[in-house]
């Protein structure tokens, strides 16, 4: 609890003082009115035997509608290709809509939509379930059956939802691609998974622009492997059209049958792949399946939002294109038919308070973001939430990257009003669920500590070269037992699964890539990546990717891309090029090589600023060390260079990095 009343609506130097009297204060307990009934009350995150957890996670599958019940709850013959629920069918879709139509609440609201523009549509369950039936017969007479993988690439509208839900119906495995993604890297994913159909939009909007997205896919040139692209018509542009081969959205929904029985999956049926970022140029497709994927979402919702599907207004601010969208934007809360709000434009626009807005608009009672928007609302000031009623939060939620302690407070401050409990979930696209959160109303918080594991996940830090439990301080975070929604595989590529995730350590600890610190009470503290992945914006970028794109460019003859903290995107990209012959680096140059990784990769990933330099620092078997130029950018004093091929090089470098910033 607070050391003192809590204030409501303070800005300026009042907030100042607030946050600097709760930083002092470290630990904060569940609000009391907030314990006194939540559903995290009877939950014991960590005192789960480990013969226990198996029946645990039994137990929460056997809320969901199993058309065969399981016998088998977990297969680990064969590590680390661990199974769930193997021998159960269901079906995701029917978990997600049917069930509550079914039971009465047709009527119930599944989103309310924002568009950018201040359009509002209410979907019911009922009005998506008849969209997902009508869309599931329309892909099946485009060809598609179970099995086959459905590109999606849309906006943030209701339509991904249909096509993600129709996919499911029907047992095509969907790979959904960032709407931020450039053309030619949806391309590249697509062909990847030899996706048979494309579903996107004529048009995308953002901060009140509009740009081609069908017409720019076209452009990034043909994919034997897809048969159609269904187009969704959303800015009203005008699309060229392949005929044969490119189909409208509505026509096809509109010519399409309403009944589509939802067909029984094998548990272990892939319901998605994705795609995210390694430490390799090549991105992962990570592999999630039918039951356990249902499972492990569905009760993590539940859990750690204290989730009341006929109480609770749930907000997701993260795009659907990204894990936290699939698991929670759309098969969490369907699953648990919440009433969830969909917003399809970014936090300042038309106005920095739109958020704000929308949270009193819909009667908001779980919000879920990021803490790279946190940051920025903090520095466009409390005045814009505080003039809106905010009373109806109940719980607050924060995931993607580690959150400063100044950002939690100030969450806890300004938009909790110092009543809301703050869940720090930690999680990947690997998991697929959250794995790491305080559990509102039962655990004590701390500003900056995602806490501990939830009920049946094993979590823990390991010293990096012995493998053995750190019990306080810094090592390596794994998790030691398997767990529903864990991904399979990396699609198409068993081995790479196996070496990425379960060769440090053996086949029964999965290495998450992330160190973090125990501390004496036992809470855990993710400090961030091991390896070369960069998270901007809790947006999951490759060194390498980008990398390899600045190496495409006529100009560059060489490159290397690092990470470098940032106060408000936590990390930026920042690349180190050298150019060709005797070109010389101009801000011309920095702005064409930026444009290039954004046509390439997309925008999120320009780098934030180009060193130009004549040598890489390199180790004398001509390894680029990455290491040395994270330190100099960070300030760091640069430690052994003794292996540096040129230790004299260095001091020029810095010169260099100085005069780039
Ligand atoms: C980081 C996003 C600290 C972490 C769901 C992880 C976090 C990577 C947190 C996965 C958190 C995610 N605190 N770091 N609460 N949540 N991360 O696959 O480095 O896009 O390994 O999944 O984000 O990113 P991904």
């Amino acid at each position: 609890m607070s050391t003192s009343a809590p204030s409501l609506l303070l800005s300026g130097e009042q907030l100042d003082r607030r946050l600097e009297e709760l930083l002092q204060q470290k630990r904060f307990s569940p609000p009391a009115h907030f314990a006194a009934t939540a559903r995290g009350r009877g939950a014991a995150p960590d005192v789960l035997a480990e013969s226990d957890q198996a029946a645990f996670w039994a137990e929460q599958a056997r809320t969901l509608h199993w058309d065969t019940p399981f016998a088998s709850v977990l297969d680990e013959s064969n590590p680390p290709f661990y199974t769930w629920f193997a021998d159960g069918t269901l079906n995701v879709s029917y978990n997600c809509l049917d069930r509550h139509v079914l039971a009465g609440h047709g009527d119930r609201v599944a989103f309310h939509w924002a568009g950018e523009e201040g359009e509002q549509r209410a979907i019911t369950y009922a009005e998506l379930l008849r969209d997902v039936q009508r869309f599931a017969n329309a892909l099946k007479r485009l060809g598609v059956g179970k099995g086959d993988i459905v590109g999606i690439y849309l906006p943030m509208i209701p339509e991904v939802v249909v096509a993600m839900l129709a996919c499911a119906r029907i047992g095509a495995p969907h790979n959904v691609v960032f709407g931020g993604f450039a053309p030619e890297a949806v391309k590249d994913r697509m062909k990847v998974s030899a996706a048979k159909v494309l579903v996107t939009a004529d048009g995308g909007r953002r901060k009140g622009k509009t740009m081609p997205v069908k017409a720019a896919y076209d452009a990034a040139g043909e994919l034997d492997s897809l048969e159609h692209i269904v187009v969704v018509r959303h800015v009203g542009i005008d699309v060229p059209m392949r005929p044969g081969r490119d189909v409208f959205y509505d026509e096809i929904l509109a010519a399409a049958d309403d009944v589509c029985p939802a067909h029984p999956m094998e548990a272990e049926h892939p319901l998605f792949i994705l795609y995210s970022s390694g430490s390799t140029a090549k991105p992962k497709g990570i592999v999630h399946t039918t039951g356990g994927y249902l499972t492990g979402v569905s009760s993590t919702h539940k859990l750690v939002f204290d989730l009341d599907s006929e109480r609770d207004v749930f907000w997701c601010t993260a795009d659907v294109g990204w894990v936290t969208g699939h698991s929670y934007i759309v098969y969490g809360p369907l699953c648990n038919g919440a009433t969830s709000v969909m917003f399809e434009g970014a936090p300042d626009y038309p106005h920095r308070g739109i958020w704000w807005e929308l949270i009193e608009r819909y009667g908001v009672t779980v919000f879920y973001t990021a803490p790279t928007a946190i940051r920025a609302c903090m520095k466009w000031g409390a005045e814009e939430p505080n003039v809106h009623d905010l009373s109806t939060l109940r719980v607050l939620g924060s995931v993607g990257e580690p959150i400063n302690p100044k950002a939690w407070l100030w969450y806890h401050v300004v938009v909790g009003r110092e009543r809301c409990p703050i869940v720090d979930t930690w999680w990947q696209t690997e998991t697929g669920q959250i794995m790491i959160s305080p559990v509102p109303g039962h655990t004590e918080t701390k500003p900056g500590s995602a806490c501990q594991a939830l009920p049946g996940v094993v979590a823990d830090v390991v010293d990096e070269k012995t493998g053995e439990s750190v019990v306080q301080g810094q090592g390596l975070l794994v998790l030691k037992r398997p767990w529903p929604a864990m991904l399979r595989t990396l699609y198409g590529e068993d081995e790479r699964y196996v070496k990425t995730y379960w060769s440090r350590f053996g086949p029964e600890t999965y290495v998450v890539g992330d160190a973090a610190i125990r501390d004496q009470d036992g809470s855990l503290w993710i400090v961030g990546r091991i390896d070369d992945v960069i998270n901007v914006s809790g947006h999951r970028l490759s060194t390498a990717e980008v990398e390899s794109v600045i190496m495409t460019h006529a100009k560059v003859a060489e490159a290397a891309v690092v990470a470098q903290s940032d106060a408000s995107t936590g990390q930026a990209i920042v690349a180190f090029v050298i150019l060709r012959g005797e070109l010389e680096g101009t801000p011309e140059l920095e702005a064409e090589i930026r444009e290039h990784v954004a046509r390439y990769i997309g925008k999120i990933s320009r780098p934030k600023c180009i060193v130009w330099i004549d040598e890489l620092p390199k180790t004398n078997s001509a390894k680029i060390m990455r290491r040395l130029l994270r330190d100099i950018m960070e300030g760091r004093p640069l430690g052994d260079v003794t292996t540096l091929s040129d230790p004299a090089a260095m001091a020029d470098l810095a010169r260099r990095v100085a005069a780039a910033q």
